[in-house]
């Protein structure tokens, strides 16, 4: 067996440690030329941010409940390019790191984030 001692919500730091790792996504998507216009454009970022600590939480095994539109209504009508995808997961990537989360861990979010470009991806 080979079960890791703590779920990933754990290992994220719970809630508020998702907190401050979204908190930093939002700033490397900020500064991220390739995609920095499209958050821009949001008229709330507030709620944004918001939802992605819940989707986030929820997707990790936390408790939260995400009361958010699913992933492919969401980006629906975006035309988001793969070359966006890819500046978003660098930006989560680089968050994490930011905050002190270890590789392991880094890999398990880059996994899970990849498995959904199908629903984002000019849909
Ligand atoms: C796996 C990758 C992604 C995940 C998990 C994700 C997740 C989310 C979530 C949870 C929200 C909030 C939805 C809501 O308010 O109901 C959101 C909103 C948004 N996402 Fe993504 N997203 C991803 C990729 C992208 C990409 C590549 C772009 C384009 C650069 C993008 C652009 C946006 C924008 C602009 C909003 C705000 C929409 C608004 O103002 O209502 N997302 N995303």
């Amino acid at each position: 067996m080979n079960t890791p001692a703590t779920t990933l919500y754990e290992r994220l730091g719970k809630r508020p440690g998702i907190t401050n790792i979204t908190r930093q996504l939002i700033k490397n998507h900020m500064a991220n030329p390739l995609v920095s216009t499209r958050y821009a454009a949001s008229d709330d970022l507030d709620r944004v941010e918001l939802r992605v600590i819940e989707f986030f939480c929820a997707g990790a095994g936390g408790p939260e409940t995400y009361s958010g539109k699913d992933m492919l209504a969401t980006h629906k009508g975006m035309n988001i390019s793969e070359q966006e995808f890819v500046a978003v997961i660098d930006d989560a990537m680089a968050a994490l790191e930011t905050c002190g989360v270890d590789s392991p861990t880094r890999n398990e979010v880059l996994a899970i984030l990849w498995s959904l470009k199908g629903e984002v991806i000019r849909v």
